[in-house]
């Protein structure tokens, strides 16, 4: 069994295309393996609390020392790990806002990004002392923008603070393997954007059918 989470990183809960997207890859990924579990963290119905000084203190002091203070302050954090850690595949339904992710997303990623859950930290490593705990993870980032351009060398390519961040988090967050559909020109609201919208519409089912597919082949040949 393959355990999913779908994050849902768009503040609008009616007509948001990112989460038109993940509706098109869930339902297509349940008709061919409906055994899968799946988990949900929608950022719109409660965002995760900002990480705090007290938040800081607590994640740095080792787990045995830590009041029953700290540890209440790192429930939350620690649930969201829980998710992470449980998920083979993420499922980010993720808007870009200003140019990058929305803030409730940069919550969960504060909090999901912590020392001795998610990376180790070790001065002996050199200047690259940080490394990920977590392995082995696909991260499938199905995106949204008013804009349009902002593939690498594209018109707006320069200004995509989104993608860029989510591929360096990467590393934190265990993925070994990720996809990318996003839909443009949703500002326009002309043929292009609708053309946009039936693309990835069409890719979001397709790479449901690809995986499930490649994960009925492995589980045939073991
Ligand atoms: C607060 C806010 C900020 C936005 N900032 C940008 C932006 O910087 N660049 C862009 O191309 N589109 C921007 N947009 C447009 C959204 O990316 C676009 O509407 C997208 O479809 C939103 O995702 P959703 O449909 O899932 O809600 C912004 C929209 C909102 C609401």
């Amino acid at each position: 069994m393959t355990t999913l989470l779908r994050i849902d990183a768009s503040a609008r809960r009616t007509g948001s295309l990112t989460r038109q997207l993940g509706d098109r890859f869930e339902a297509e990924w349940k008709r061919e393996r409906s055994g899968d579990h799946w988990n949900y963290r929608d950022l719109a119905l409660q965002a995760p609390s900002h990480i705090s000084e007290d938040w800081i203190a607590a994640a740095f002091t080792p787990a045995d020392r830590r009041t029953a203070r700290q540890e209440t302050r790192l429930a939350e954090s620690d649930r969201l790990i829980a998710e992470l850690v449980a998920a083979d595949i993420i499922v980010l339904c993720v808007p870009m806002y200003n140019y990058g992710m929305p803030s409730a997303l940069k919550a969960w990623v504060d909090n999901v990004v912590r020392i001795g859950r998610t990376f180790s930290f070790d001065l002996s490593r050199g200047d690259f002392p940080l490394e990920p705990i977590l392995s082995g993870k696909t991260l499938i980032v199905l995106s949204s923008s008013g804009e349009f351009g902002f593939d690498k060398g594209g018109v707006r390519g320069e200004m995509d603070q989104l993608v860029p961040h989510l591929m360096t988090l990467r590393h934190y967050l265990g993925i070994a393997e990720h996809h990318l559909i996003r839909i443009e020109y949703q500002e326009f609201k002309d043929e292009r954007h609708a053309a946009s919208v039936t693309k990835s519409l069409e890719e979001s089912a397709g790479l449901a059918r690809k995986l499930t597919a490649s994960l009925s082949q492995e589980a045939a040949m073991a």
